[in-house]
């Protein structure tokens, strides 16, 4: 199951991926927001994150103007790590390389037919594991000295 989350300004980009999943038959929570109303990004950023990081979903996409400010929530929680990317080649490499469980967008820098290739690719690729490994276990010691 993918998680979603959003603020107003990704509202509209999280209907359009809700129909992406729909079609791919994957499951998928809604944690908001849920209209175009203003809000504030942390509520449902966070909410999403921790969706993922109970295990409740296997990863995580969350929405908001630049991406930046969802990305910073989400990477606040142990356990996640959320990649920001606005290219296909980035979406793939985090993937493989770090594990990324969770995806972030910014739905004023990218158009939606860019947002879809990126949604696929962080779905669609593995984590290569090996070499990388190391590297995530010393992500997870930092986050143990907080
Ligand atoms: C909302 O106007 C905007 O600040 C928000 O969507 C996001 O871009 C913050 O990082």
């Amino acid at each position: 199951m993918i998680a979603l989350g959003c603020d107003h300004a990704g509202y509209e980009y999280k209907l359009e991926i809700i129909k992406y999943l729909e079609a791919r038959n994957i499951e998928y929570k809604d944690c908001g927001t849920y209209s175009l109303s203003s809000c504030d990004y942390p509520i449902f950023a966070y909410s999403t994150a921790m969706s993922v990081k109970t295990g409740e979903c296997e990863k995580g996409i969350v929405i908001c103007g630049t991406g930046i400010g969802v990305s910073i929530v989400a990477n606040k929680v142990p356990g996640i790590r959320c990649a920001l990317c606005g290219d296909v080649f980035s979406a793939k490499a985090t993937r493989m390389h770090n594990d990324a469980n969770m995806l972030a967008l910014g739905s004023r820098v990218i158009g939606k037919g860019l947002m879809f290739e990126i949604v696929g690719a962080f779905l669609d690729t593995e984590y290569e594991g090996g070499r990388h490994k190391k590297r995530l276990d010393m992500i997870a010691d930092i986050e143990q000295k907080r």
